[in-house]
């Protein structure tokens, strides 16, 4: 169901405003039973526009790519829920699958999965790229210019030519944002970089890209490749999130996929969005660092001093499937591997602590995907600074589907209203009226 096809039923609402003509809003309901009164005629109609600062009951468009139920914890990628494709999928065939729609048949697979690897390398002008950053650079700042300076090295792919050409687009998109991540990160701590090896899996690739130096391989554990795989299919999509809509906003003006990408990571780098993995983790560190005890801590969140890290969500109300999924596979592969890690014992007491506590209970607080998710990159041996920047490596296929579905089926650019609360109008003073003196010179100010 999209723009196009969400059902308008028979059934109305009917609106008396002040100083305006009664008015009838057409009721729009969604295949999974969400209703929405449809308000596009609204100012035309009757002057009058809606006012929602943060957009908590507003949607911005109609979509069939994710389903969220955040009263009960539900989360499908076009209709499939997150706990099979985390147990039973691949990171390359849920990408499909969120792009094109449905699961990919073996040959579709095979042909992708090709063409990710015949795309993996950047142009070697472009690696220059990374020597103008000072290695301070944060990773996110280096992934969102260098996929909008990619695209200078490609501007075939800045035109909108057929699903085959946008097949070729998406692949050259999701690989090299693969490799451009890990560059960043060797760049970072100054060693050589590692060229992606074209015989090995999206996710390992990576890996190796990350951990190899040029005279010892890295050997990925089964164990960290499988939670690893699972952290990128859970960040894969999350219907109109923040970064999700900044993409359909910027592709709403008719920008290319590589703009419309780099603006994403931007928004995505807050800390209330994806940098909140990185945000947890520096408060567990905190935490663990200060000996503080988690009782004072809850204390402290409660008296608003500062916010629970990866915890809270807008849209659900319930516990956070995904970081359900993330804390099982933490503690397979840190059973594995014999791992400990005293941030997890702060984590786990801290949930608890919340979740028994009438200011988290009240207020719907539960741990959200970011709560867990640093685990498991500390456990797979992720820098902090990268955190955020795997997150982007996972939601990058549910950018791109809500790129395509924003060209195919959008229509009108983004153009919220607001309500202006400024001065009314006022009378311009010069600057000589405003106190400079006759004999000064003011004619800097120009
Ligand atoms: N810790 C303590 N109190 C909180 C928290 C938190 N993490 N989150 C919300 N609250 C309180 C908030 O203070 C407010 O209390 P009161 O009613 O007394 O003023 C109430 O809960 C409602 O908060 P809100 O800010 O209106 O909620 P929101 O829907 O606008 O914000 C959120 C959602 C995710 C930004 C927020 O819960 C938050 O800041 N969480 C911490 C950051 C975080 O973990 N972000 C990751 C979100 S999931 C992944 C992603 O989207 O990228």
């Amino acid at each position: 169901m999209t723009t196009d096809t969400a059902q308008t039923t028979a059934r109305t609402a009917t609106l008396r405003l002040p100083d305006a003509p009664e008015y009838t809003l057409p009721v729009v309901v969604g295949s999974e039973g969400e209703r929405a009164v449809e308000i596009a005629k609204l100012r035309d109609a009757t002057g009058y526009i809606t006012l929602d600062s943060g957009y908590a009951s507003t949607g911005s468009c109609a979509s069939d790519i994710t389903f969220i139920d955040g009263d009960h914890g539900v989360l499908r990628y076009r209709g499939y829920p997150i706990e099979q494709l985390a147990a039973r999928s691949s990171f390359v065939e849920v990408a499909w699958l969120l792009i094109f729609g449905e699961l990919p048949t073996a040959e579709q697979m095979a042909s992708f999965s090709r063409l990710l690897t015949d795309n993996e390398l950047l142009h070697e002008s472009l690696r220059h790229h990374f020597e103008g950053f000072p290695p301070s650079a944060h990773p996110m700042a280096m992934l969102s210019a260098m996929i909008n300076a990619s695209s200078c090295y490609h501007p075939d792919l800045l035109v909108e030519d057929g699903e085959e050409h946008f097949i070729t687009s998406t692949a050259k998109l999701i690989s090299k944002v693969r490799t451009i991540a890990a560059f960043s990160y060797k760049k970072s701590i100054g060693q050589p970089l590692i060229y992606p090896h074209p015989e090995r899996s999206y996710c390992r690739n990576f890996l190796h890209m990350m951990f190899s130096i040029p005279y010892a391989e890295y050997h990925c554990r089964p164990a960290v490749l499988e939670a690893f795989v699972k952290f990128l299919i859970l960040h894969a999509d999350h219907e109109q999130n923040c970064s999700t809509s900044t993409v359909r906003m910027v592709a709403s003006s008719g920008a290319n996929l590589f703009a419309s990408i780099a603006a994403g990571v931007c928004a995505l780098w807050g800390p209330l969005h994806g940098g909140a993995n990185q945000a947890a983790i520096e408060m567990l560190l905190q935490i663990r660092d200060s000996g503080a005890r988690v009782k004072d801590v809850v204390e402290a969140v409660k008296a608003k001093q500062f916010r629970l890290m990866g915890f809270g969500h807008r849209v659900y109300k319930s516990y956070d499937p995904r970081a359900g999924i993330l804390k099982d596979a933490l503690r397979a592969m840190m059973k594995v591997s014999e791992a400990s890690d005293n941030l997890m014992e702060i984590a786990m007491e801290l949930e608890e602590a919340a979740l028994t506590d009438d200011y988290f209970i009240s207020r719907n607080l539960y741990p959200n995907v970011d709560f867990y998710s640093g685990l498991i990159l500390r456990q797979i041996g992720i820098p902090i600074p990268m955190f955020t920047v795997m997150f982007a490596i996972g939601r990058v296929p549910g950018w791109i589907a809500h790129w395509y579905e924003q060209r195919r089926h959008g229509g009108r650019i983004f153009r919220p209203r607001q309500i202006y609360t400024g001065h009314t109008q006022r009378d311009y003073v010069s600057l000589r009226e405003r106190g400079c003196a006759v004999d000064q010179d003011c004619s800097h100010s120009f």
